[in-house]
């Protein structure tokens, strides 16, 4: 529960007697469209995502949990946007951002830096600056002074959001607002912005890995379906082109529990690895522990090798991982999460050449992947001997490593076959 204040009316309703209307409405084949250019990005990565870069006059929010890299992945943008920019933070100090910028190696020519918490203020610096992309960071830390309340309250939120909209729209600056969210996924945070501005990105990664992804949660000018994926280094964020380096298996060497699977995410394929552990319970509740993967579906999975494959998996405690600390959502890996829990559970190893990609259904059928063609381009890319997938796929044209695809019915035959 959070306290809240209802923000006091004025009572006066606006008198309908000499209503100024200057809008009316028209008809759609009458609507003319001003084609505006877009601001094209150094970061090829956020421009992708963005629809093919930021809209003059579009508000952006950019939100992941603090530390994660969004002041570092932002001022990358500042220092090499084509035009004029205004970096507002209440949360560092100019010489703070200057030294990062300096550990960035990075300079740049029209990038103005203010320290401001107030909307006002900052209101005036823009108006001062007359700058055309400005970086609000971050939402949480911005206050109005014609509110009550603490900054980061949801009043102040989305006041200072509104505002930024209403500034966005009136002056045609893009404007790029950073919004921290807790573990949980904010719920008073970002997400009740999300409905205010016009698109909408998270950025997220584990701290303990150095990559992170920026996925498109809202975008009114462009595609959700898209993705950016960076390496944090020592200085700054790198684009990273070839995702499946980063998450496939790191060594050849055969473990027993492991799986690789073919994922898309935002319309690109990438090699993750599944890891699981399975082992007798000393309790009297088996645990089961997924990290990376939805804890359901990995019930779900258990109770289908229980019931359609006949293993007793009731007295054995189960761990999942999807390494390289990705949170994966494509239901393609729950055949890898299959096999890797059955690896384990009979100790045997599988070869490293082989990998998978289908959904698995209540009834221990192979469903068929969306992008299925992509995935096993992909595999056969990076040299993987065999795919494992649905029977229901038509089949693929010759691919140039000749990657074998064995279509399979049902999670019982794959087994059968490799775990004879
Ligand atoms: P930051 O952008 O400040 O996070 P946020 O704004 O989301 O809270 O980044 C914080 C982390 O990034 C910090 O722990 C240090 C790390 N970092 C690097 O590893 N390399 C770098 O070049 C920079 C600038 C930061
Ligand atoms: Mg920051």
């Amino acid at each position: 529960m959070i306290e809240y204040k209802i923000p006091k009316s004025t009572g006066s309703k606006r008198p309908v007697a000499g209503l100024k209307v200057e809008n009316r409405p028209l008809l759609l084949q009458d609507v003319k469209i001003e084609r505006t250019e877009r601001w094209k990005l150094a970061d090829t990565e956020l421009n992708r995502c963005l629809g093919g870069g930021m809209i003059p006059g579009g508000i952006v929010l950019l939100a992941g949990e603090p530390g994660i890299g969004k002041s570092t992945l932002l001022l990358q943008v500042a220092t090499m946007f084509p035009g004029k920019v205004l970096y507002v933070s209440g949360e560092e100090s100019n010489e703070q951002i200057k030294l990062r910028a300096d550990r960035m190696k990075t300079s740049a020519k029209d990038l103005w830096l203010v320290s401001e918490v107030e909307l006002e203020k900052i209101n005036h610096h823009i108006s001062q600056v007359k700058p055309d992309l400005v970086i609000l960071d971050s939402i949480q830390t911005t206050h109005s002074g014609h509110l009550e309340g603490e900054p980061g309250n949801i009043a102040q939120l989305r006041h200072c959001t509104m505002e930024m909209q209403r500034l966005a729209k009136s002056t045609n600056i893009a404007v790029f607002i950073i919004g921290h969210v807790n573990k949980e996924g904010g719920i008073a945070g970002p997400k009740i912005l999300e409905h205010i501005v016009d698109t909408v990105l998270y950025f997220e990664g584990d701290k303990q890995y150095n990559f992170r992804l920026l996925r498109v949660n809202k975008n009114r000018f462009g595609n959700t379906d898209e993705i950016g994926v960076y390496k944090m280094s020592r200085s700054g964020l790198e684009m990273v082109e070839d995702p499946s380096m980063l998450f496939a298996a790191q060594s050849s060497e055969e473990l027993s529990g492991c799986a690789t699977a073919v994922m898309v995410e935002g319309g690109r394929p990438f090699m993750v690895e599944v890891q699981a552990l399975v082992t007798p319970t000393v309790y009297a509740a088996p645990q089961r522990s997924a990290t990376g993967f939805d804890l359901r579906r990995l019930s779900m999975l258990l109770a289908v090798l229980e019931k359609r494959c006949g293993f007793p998996l009731g007295k054995q405690d189960v761990f999942v991982n999807i390494a390289g600390g990705i949170r994966a959502q494509d239901p393609a890996i729950d055949l890898a999460v299959i096999v890797a829990l059955m690896s384990s559970f009979r100790d045997q190893a599988l070869s490293r050449k082989i990998c998978f990609c289908a959904e698995v259904g209540l009834a221990g059928e192979l469903r068929p992947v969306h992008r299925f063609e992509q995935r096993v381009k992909e595999a056969d890319r990076l040299r993987f001997d065999r795919i494992v997938c649905a029977a229901s796929h038509s089949m693929v044209h010759r691919t140039p490593n000749n990657i074998a695809i064995s279509q399979v019915g049902n999670v019982n035959e794959l087994l059968e076959i490799l775990f004879y």
